[in-house]
């Protein structure tokens, strides 16, 4: 059934466990992540980007998500959220439609200029009684080709910022930036990402109520999302290894037999895959049984 993010989150802050936020962009995806939270049982958070909305529609992939919640997920609560909305008509548009859970992610500006817009994104959100996340420190690693410094501290974000940042614009949640890294990079070049739990820790201590959420996810070994989950991150997001999933699966089923011609038959495996992937990271995250 698909319920309002805040429902799901208020559960993690008293149960201490963290809530997937899993990216899809059609049916196939969305039916892996909600058919991995039935099957754990668990709580989830579907979340498309503005790219996903660019690909699909956003009335067609809305649709999609609440239909799929609806009749897959009978008892299960999934929210719709919406990752990394770069502006104040990309986050009205998607509260029109009826999510209840907004990311605006103002954080390549600077910090008044993030507040000014973060503050404007949450005013209207709470208006429509919708949750808002903002964002505060930089990820990189977003583009293929993005040059990663050696030195990523300068773009982490800062505990003391923090605690202004949430007091100035009102936010429900915050993503931050504490070593997590976006996109297919760190699995390409990098490594594992190391996390930064001390920074984590200190940023938990300043704003203990705002539920922190973890971008970047994808890679990250379970021993630091553990650590992490206990200094307040209460959303982990996940992308990237459910694209390797999906993409390597349809690549090794063609490879196996090229005659298939029914896609069918492609999509259902690897929608498979994509599912077995999501239930792993929902073990790891705490939130199996917590529905
Ligand atoms: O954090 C960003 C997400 O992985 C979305 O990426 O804009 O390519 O859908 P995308
Ligand atoms: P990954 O690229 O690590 O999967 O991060 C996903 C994400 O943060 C979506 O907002
Ligand atoms: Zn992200």
């Amino acid at each position: 059934m698909l319920v309002h993010i805040k429902d799901l989150i208020k559960k993690a802050q008293k149960g201490n466990y963290a809530v997937g936020a899993f990216n899809v962009f059609n049916l196939e995806t969305t039916l892996g992540v909600v058919r991995a939270a039935v099957k754990m049982g668990a709580p989830v958070i579907v979340q498309v980007s503005e790219t996903t909305i660019e690909y699909a529609g956003l009335k067609p992939i809305t649709q999609i998500v609440e239909s799929v919640a609806k009749n897959e997920a009978v008892k299960i609560p999934v929210a719709l959220h919406l990752d990394h909305g770069k502006s104040f008509r990309s986050v009205a548009e998607c509260i029109k439609v009826g999510f209840s859970s907004i990311h605006i992610d103002a954080s390549d500006i600077p910090f008044e200029e993030n507040i000014i817009l973060t503050k404007q994104a949450v005013d209207y959100a709470h208006k429509h009684n919708v949750w808002a996340q903002g964002e505060l420190g930089i990820l990189r690693g977003v583009e293929d080709k993005a040059q990663v410094p050696e030195d990523m501290a300068p773009f982490f974000t800062d505990p003391d910022q923090a605690a202004e940042f949430v007091v100035k614009t009102g936010i429900d949640t915050l993503a931050v930036s504490i070593g997590n890294m976006h996109g297919i990079k760190k699995f390409r070049d990098i490594g594992v990402p190391d996390l930064d739990l001390k920074r984590l820790e200190m940023i938990h201590k300043k704003i203990s109520n705002i539920p922190i959420v973890l971008h970047g996810a994808s890679g990250v070994l379970e021993k630091q999302l553990e650590q992490s989950v206990e200094f307040g991150v209460r959303i982990i997001n996940i992308d990237t290894e459910l694209r390797l999933a999906f993409s390597n699966a349809m690549r090794q089923i063609l490879e196996r037999d090229s005659s298939i011609y029914d896609p069918r038959q492609i999509f259902a495996p690897a929608t498979d895959i994509l599912q077995r992937v999501v239930e792993e990271k929902i073990r790891m995250f705490g939130s199996a049984g917590k529905s």
